[in-house]
């Protein structure tokens, strides 16, 4: 593939497959991305200069678009070899890798496709370390809404949930279900460690299938945790052990409050301590043979076979 000439300096992405200049990289107010929001994201972990799961996220973002009834020719594999090749071309050792597609112009279904690759440290944040307190917010999740379980360009609401959460001093916000169970968080799902069961709400309380979580459900397995897939209630989150919020650009976070009420130790626990290492080490190519990896591998968010 030909790298155009750019100036010092100037960083490159990838649009439709083609590499560009990341000044270039636009989107015309035609696109329907501009006026309704309509198309998906996905942000991707880079660590050691490999893109983490991303077969996973590609996955994930097709199916967005079949959700949205932008169904295309797109398929997973050619966003995989997008993705890598925006890592290649920012040379991002640690950050993370962002992949965009819109749903393209007024009569035309063809999606345009933005990916690009930025450096960024790991969340190592005192926010992080300390723990995370989340407040609990009126927006709802359910299987109602139309961009349920999409990771939606459409995501003014998340971020308002959250920027609303920060200005009270918080971290992140919980969202419920149209039922009043947890949900997840504006950016993150939500688990809780209840003896050796690892409990986070099924996919049918409108919650997106986040990339992390479907990991760790599976990691849990090579660690004698019992992944379960259950209604959360208020009260049940509140006695849990080790609640956690997790995402891609979180990993696994304590969660050690909700709203002002303390939870648990409020400390990292047993559980937190060997999620993490298996989480990390995995994603940074090592233990791929432990049994903690049940058979997940680093290649496997490449390999999407
Ligand atoms: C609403 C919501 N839930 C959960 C997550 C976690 O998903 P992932 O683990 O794929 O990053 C995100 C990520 O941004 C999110 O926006």
């Amino acid at each position: 593939m030909e790298t155009p000439a750019v100036a010092a300096g100037e960083k490159l992405g990838v649009v439709d497959g083609r590499p560009s200049p990341l000044s270039k990289m636009v989107v015309p107010v035609f696109d329907r991305s501009v006026r309704y929001g309509l198309g998906v994201f996905e942000t991707v972990g880079v660590h050691a200069g490999r893109p983490f799961l991303l077969g996973q996220h590609a996955r994930r973002l097709v199916q967005g678009l079949g959700r949205l009834g932008l169904a295309s020719s797109l398929d997973p594999r050619t966003l995989v070899r997008w993705g890598q090749r925006a890592v290649e071309l920012a040379s991002v050792q640690e950050g993370v890798l962002r992949i965009l597609a819109t749903a393209g112009d007024d009569g035309a279904l063809r999606p345009r496709v933005l990916a690009w690759a930025m450096e960024e440290p790991p969340t190592a944040s005192e926010a992080f370390e300390r723990g995370l307190r989340a407040s609990i917010h009126p927006l709802r999740r359910g299987p109602a809404s139309p961009l349920s379980g999409t990771k939606s360009l459409a995501y003014a609401d998340c971020y308002l949930a959250r920027w609303q959460a920060n200005a009270r001093g918080f971290d992140e916000a919980i969202l419920c279900s149209s039922e009043g169970r947890i949900a997840e968080g504006t950016a993150s799902n939500v688990f809780i460690v209840e003896g050796s069961r690892l409990v986070t709400p099924p996919l049918s309380e409108g919650i997106l299938p986040g990339v992390t979580r479907a990991f760790i459900l599976e990691v849990a397995r090579g660690v004698s945790l019992e992944p379960m897939e259950e209604p959360i209630e208020m009260a049940r989150l509140m006695r849990s052990s080790e609640p956690y919020l997790m995402s891609t650009q979180l990993g696994l976070a304590l969660l050690v409050a909700v709203a002002d009420k303390m939870i648990a130790e409020g400390s990292p626990g047993p559980v937190t301590h060997t999620l993490r290492r298996s989480y990390r080490g995995i994603g940074r190519g090592e233990y791929a043979d432990s049994a903690a990896t049940a058979g997940w591998r680093v290649e496997r968010g490449m390999d999407i076979t």
